[in-house]
């Protein structure tokens, strides 16, 4: 909103569920509200798997308010969005198909080294309509022809790496079922985290765990017990956590997706969380 100008005055946050995702009628509500105040809503970004908790939007109610409103919709699937490499967890792009563009970050959570992002776009020619300059010293019989895609044209800067290197790599290495067997894995270790957090009576989930992401907290002494411990697990060294808010509470997360974690390392990091509890 920054870089577009259109001032962060002009930017909405919509109301979430019980569960921290979008409400797609507090959408609606919303554009109702700006359009009959003679503003122009023109874009809305639905996540898969917010920072925060991984709360996930519900992607076609929110595409359906979009269409209906002639909005541009991007949907961020930043690290979540990788679990849709596996068929049963898939659902979390329903409705996917109205959405204009779709992100997410192999970085994240697809063994890809920092930095890595993949973008679609249903229409490539709005953005390259957006973006595309064509100077004299630029100009090739290539593009002219339109025997190329030149990628300059669909991002703000000129110069670009070649990062889709090293993903074709990383796919190769692994191949399909390769990923899709550490995505489980990571699913498998996050679920069994969370059932331990919801078997220790001192402690609590913060928010549902769909995924890899557990967002937890002690049940006792507020949000000075919750940073305290925090602070204790980083300063140990054998396991880093980040923290987020959630209902204005301090909520530490576990975030399970590196290449080499297994089970007895998150056995590990739970031992250390709850040793001097
Ligand atoms: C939901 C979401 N979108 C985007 C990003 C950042 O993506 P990138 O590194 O491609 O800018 C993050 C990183 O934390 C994120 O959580």
């Amino acid at each position: 909103m920054g870089i577009a100008g259109v001032g962060r005055d002009n930017l909405r946050a919509v109301a979430v569920d019980g569960d921290f995702a979008m409400r797609p009628d507090d959408l609606r509500r919303q554009m109702v509200a700006d359009r009959a105040a003679g503003l122009l809503p023109f874009f809305v970004v639905a996540t898969i798997g917010t920072t925060s908790s991984t709360a996930l939007d519900p992607i076609r109610a929110i595409g359906e308010v979009c269409r209906e409103f002639g909005v541009w919709l991007h949907v961020d699937g930043a690290m979540a969005g990788t679990a849709a490499l596996c068929p049963e967890f898939r659902h979390i792009q329903d409705g996917l198909e109205l959405a204009d563009s779709y992100a997410f970050n192999p970085h994240k959570w697809m063994f890809t080294n920092f930095d890595c992002d993949c973008l679609w776009v249903a229409d490539r020619a709005a953005l390259i309509r957006a973006l595309s300059i064509l100077p004299e010293y630029l100009k090739n019989a290539a593009t002219a022809a339109g025997a190329v895609i030149d990628y300059r044209d669909w991002h703000v800067q000129l110069g670009r790496r070649f990062r889709a290197l090293k993903l074709w790599f990383v796919i190769r290495h692994y191949g399909v079922e390769g990923l899709r067997a550490h995505v489980r894995e990571h699913v498998r270790l996050g679920q069994q985290f969370a059932a331990w957090v919801a078997a220790d009576p001192a402690f609590e989930l913060a928010a549902p765990a769909p995924l890899n992401l557990v967002c937890f907290r002690l049940r006792e002494g507020g949000d000075e017990a919750n940073r305290a411990l925090l602070e204790r697990l980083n300063a140990s060294g054998k396991l880093y956590l980040t923290h987020t808010v959630l209902d204005g509470r301090y909520t530490l997360r576990m975030s399970i997706g590196g290449t080499l974690t297994e089970e007895r390392h998150v056995l590990a990091a739970w031992k250390e969380i709850t040793h001097e509890e």
